[in-house]
């Protein structure tokens, strides 16, 4: 009786779940699949815009506060007329611009002029992931069918491309939203203290240039395992921003330990920004991060807000692309070096558990004000709590 009672319950939900639903007919499938084509070429004609300097010549005339002919947007962009007409064709049908027939002119409206040509690069920058996917087709493909995955080699762009849409994220939230949840952290820093901060992953290295230009008494490292374009850019712009407490160094965050770049030397704020999900063994890397903390120290990790449980993310309007972005990308190059694959869809579930076996013992998570992050502020018991237990 029990077990029927526990088998209607389950099979009443589910079909109360399935009623919800709503069917979709026949023509209701195309015209949604098709919205979905619709996106996907607007997007490629956007990334064209972004590359060859469109968004920015048309913002640039239309702060002006004029609306322009093909040929005056193609000369201010130094491109050929005839492509130029065609996009901004597709563009208007595409409801970024406004058409006056009278003389065939268009204006950009400002909103889209500040996310597609303006100071507001994130936007614009992000058109460029699904062109960075598209190369590897035919690579998908036989991962599909045969497993394994694809390295950071295969996606030349990636470092690039991250960097310029991190920096944005560092500048607007790094020193306004993060830094004050690390609480003491922040207080010791702002105090003149000098600290020793470090950043796994660090990428383009933007964090620590931030950090380290408010804070000039504290030593700020970042290390990356690319020791390409993204690391020489971080130390050049540094050098030339007479920034003299930050440093750059190629490493292996699953090597890391106290002995990694100076003998003993420990840390009091490690941040991991977007980068444990792509590990190879991202257990080894926060138990790593965990040994290399000095007591007091915060470990400050941000990652895709995400539920480990996967029904829980079904009405993220983001989750189509976010978890696009995982399997094409952060899953794969953890697979490809045979790695635990876990992908940025992880989610705060795994990722607080995870940190647990690390030691961390006081783990807070919030909402980032992006809608996409997640922030963990992770500390360890303190010796002195340790003494009165
Ligand atoms: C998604 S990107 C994030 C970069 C940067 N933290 C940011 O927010 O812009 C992940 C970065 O981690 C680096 N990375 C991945 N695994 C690593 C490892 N085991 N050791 C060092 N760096 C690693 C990659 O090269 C890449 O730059």
């Amino acid at each position: 009786g029990f077990r029927c009672a526990v088998l209607s319950c389950i099979l009443s939900r589910y079909f109360l779940k399935m009623e919800k639903k709503e069917s979709i007919t026949f023509a209701g499938a195309v015209s949604h699949v098709y919205g979905l084509y619709k996106g996907a070429m607007l997007t490629l004609m956007i990334d064209i815009g972004h590359r060859t300097g469109l968004w920015i010549a048309a913002a640039k005339l239309s702060r002006k506060g004029s609306s322009f002919t093909s040929t005056q947007l193609a000369a201010e962009a130094s491109c050929n007329e005839r492509y130029v007409r065609e996009w901004l064709r597709t563009m208007t049908c595409g409801g970024m611009f406004q058409y006056d027939s009278n003389g065939e002119l268009f204006s950009l409206e400002k909103p889209y002029a500040m996310i597609l040509g303006g100071p507001q690069k994130t936007v614009v920058s992000m058109a460029l992931i699904s062109s960075l996917f598209s190369r590897n087709l035919d690579k998908y493909v036989d991962v599909f069918k045969n497993g394994g995955g694809l390295g950071y080699e295969h996606f030349p762009e990636f470092h690039g491309l991250m960097a310029e849409l991190s920096k944005q994220n560092f500048d607007d939230n790094l020193l306004k939203e993060y830094m004050p949840r690390t609480g003491d952290i922040l207080d010791r820093l702002k105090s003149g203290e000098k600290l020793r901060v470090l950043d796994v992953g660090c990428g383009g290295g933007h964090a620590m240039l931030v950090l380290a230009k408010e804070f000039p008494k504290s030593e700020f490292l970042g290390f990356d395992f690319f020791s390409g374009k993204a690391l020489d850019t971080a130390r050049s712009i540094a050098k030339s921003q007479n920034v003299g407490n930050v440093q750059y160094k190629v490493g292996d965050a699953s090597k890391l330990s106290v002995d990694s770049f100076e003998a003993g030397l420990k840390f009091d704020l490690i941040c991991g920004f977007d980068v444990i999900h792509d590990q190879k063994d991202p257990q080894l890397v926060l138990d790593n991060i965990s040994s290399c903390l000095a007591e007091n120290g915060v470990f400050l990790m941000q990652d895709v807000a995400a539920s480990s449980n996967f029904h829980e993310n079904i009405s993220n309007p983001m989750s189509p692309l976010l978890f696009t972005m995982s399997a094409l990308h952060c899953m794969t190059v953890s697979l490809a070096q045979d790695g635990a694959g876990l992908g940025n869809m992880w989610g705060r579930q795994l990722a607080t558990k995870m940190l647990g076996q690390a030691g961390f013992t006081d783990i807070n998570v919030a909402a980032a004000s992006d809608h996409v992050n997640d922030i963990f502020i992770c500390r360890k018991p303190s010796r002195s709590l340790h003494a009165n237990i």
